[in-house]
């Protein structure tokens, strides 16, 4: 390269760094995390810890009422809120006792703590984790899942091995069918499929019973809407749930005198059953704390409630990385959110960075679950001892992550919440 061109393309990599150099996005903390920072260091355990602001639950449960059909009953999701006290309080405010179950011990967790709730399985556990269930209620326990249990049945192998087991147990079951309105997560797609399995209760009907069909559908708010607008998914979905309850009086008109279960959605896809919907229940778990995941234009009057904090251990001037040394203070020349440098309790959550404002991670450095690094500029003004505030981006594997959630209420430590164990 002579002399001009490399003087030129000097010239053209200086207007492309001008025009590509990153604004300065840092903050102090808002007014919300001023205050929940000082309660922490006040009082807090200096740990990594789950914060649910009760107030801003309050909040998203009459949120709910803004989305949900009144017809119809709401089940909550227990896997996207797993604290049985929090489950507990949103059963109790929102004035239900329907719960969905994703998990055998959350299931027989629940059958202690909850022994009146009304379970139905979110999806078709493995017949063997359905066996430790059986195993693991006691004469004491008052749950009985003859008339409080629905488990979920997608195929005619996975009914074939309950009704085994209902046999060798000696026990009735309640069958709930999975259908395939359109997800494609598994399911029922075909009529014939109901015509089987249907058959197969009725043949043994001292041991299963027909308890309704689940049909999620949350996709129709998230295709593209030039494939296809979220009201006409939503349509087609109905039409495939419509098919099939077509099907099943058409097999037996006796189910249309019984209380069949029909239930529908979940969080992101509420809103599309609120005037018109052949569920009878739907379901909804994460929108009481919103995780980041959930930032949908349908969830829009709902807000954020659960964030992580964890205290700051370091803090250094620009960016010292090791190999690069030289480069400390270079780095913030071109982005001024590296600035400073700060070491955090914990870190590489499934989640975003909240507050204070201009919060990022370094690529160059790496993560780490022990102590991550966090880049910002001047502006965030973090001292060693104050905390760190991030969101997760869904609930349900994030809150598994710490022992117990704190309660907030005015931006106040409230109670200390057991979170569930995984196993
Ligand atoms: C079967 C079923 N119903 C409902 C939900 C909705 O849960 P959430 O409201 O937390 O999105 C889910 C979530 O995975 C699900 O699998």
């Amino acid at each position: 390269m002579n002399r001009r061109k490399f003087m030129l393309a000097g010239a053209a990599l200086g207007v492309a760094g001008y025009l590509f150099k990153p604004n300065d996005k840092g903050m102090p903390y808002n007014d919300y995390f001023t205050k929940v920072n000082q309660q922490l260091k006040r009082s807090g355990p200096y740990l990594p810890s789950m914060l649910v602001d009760l107030d801003l639950v309050d909040d998203n449960i009459a949120a709910l009422s803004q989305v949900m059909n009144p017809n119809v009953d709401l089940r909550i999701v227990a896997k996207s809120v797993p604290s049985p006290e929090l489950l507990g309080y949103l059963m109790d405010k929102a004035n239900t006792n329907k719960l969905m179950v994703f998990h055998q011990p959350f299931l027989s967790h629940i059958a202690l703590a909850y022994p009146k709730s009304d379970v139905l399985m979110g999806k078709p556990m493995p017949v063997q984790a359905a066996k430790v269930f059986y195993q693991n209620l006691n004469d004491q326990n008052q749950f009985d899942p003859k008339t409080q249990l629905q488990w979920l049945i997608d195929s005619e192998e996975r009914l074939k091995q309950y009704l085994a087991l209902a046999q060798s147990l000696d026990q009735h079951f309640k069958i709930n069918i999975e259908l395939d309105v359109g997800l494609h997560r598994g399911g029922l797609q075909q009529g014939d499929e109901l015509d089987t399995l249907i058959t197969l209760i009725e043949n043994n009907d001292q041991f299963l019973s027909f308890s309704g069909f689940m049909g999620y559908d949350p996709h129709i708010v998230k295709i593209p809407s030039m494939v296809k607008s979220a009201e006409q998914a939503y349509q087609e979905s109905q039409a495939i749930y419509k098919s099939f309850i077509d099907r099943l009086y058409t097999l037996n008109s006796h189910y249309k005198e019984q209380q069949l279960c029909f239930n529908g959605a979940g969080s992101p896809s509420l809103i599309m059953h609120k005037n018109n919907t052949l569920a009878n229940e739907l379901s909804a778990g994460s929108c009481f704390v919103k995780p980041v995941d959930f930032d949908l234009p349908s969830l829009s009057a709902f807000k954020p409630a659960a964030f992580i904090a964890t205290p700051v251990l370091k803090k250094m001037k620009g960016t010292l990385l090791p190999a690069i040394e030289f480069a400390q203070n270079i780095f913030p020349l071109w982005d001024p959110n590296m600035q400073q440098t700060y070491f955090i309790y914990g870190g590489k959550w499934l989640a975003q960075y909240e507050s204070p404002q201009g919060l990022q991670g370094n690529g160059l450095f790496g993560t780490s679950t022990n102590q991550e690094i966090v880049n910002s500029s001047k502006k965030v003004n973090l001292e060693v001892d104050d905390h760190i505030f991030l969101r997760p981006t869904q609930s349900e594997f994030v809150f598994l992550q710490f022992g117990s959630l704190i309660t907030l209420r005015n931006q106040q430590m409230d109670s200390q919440w057991p979170i569930l164990k995984q196993g």
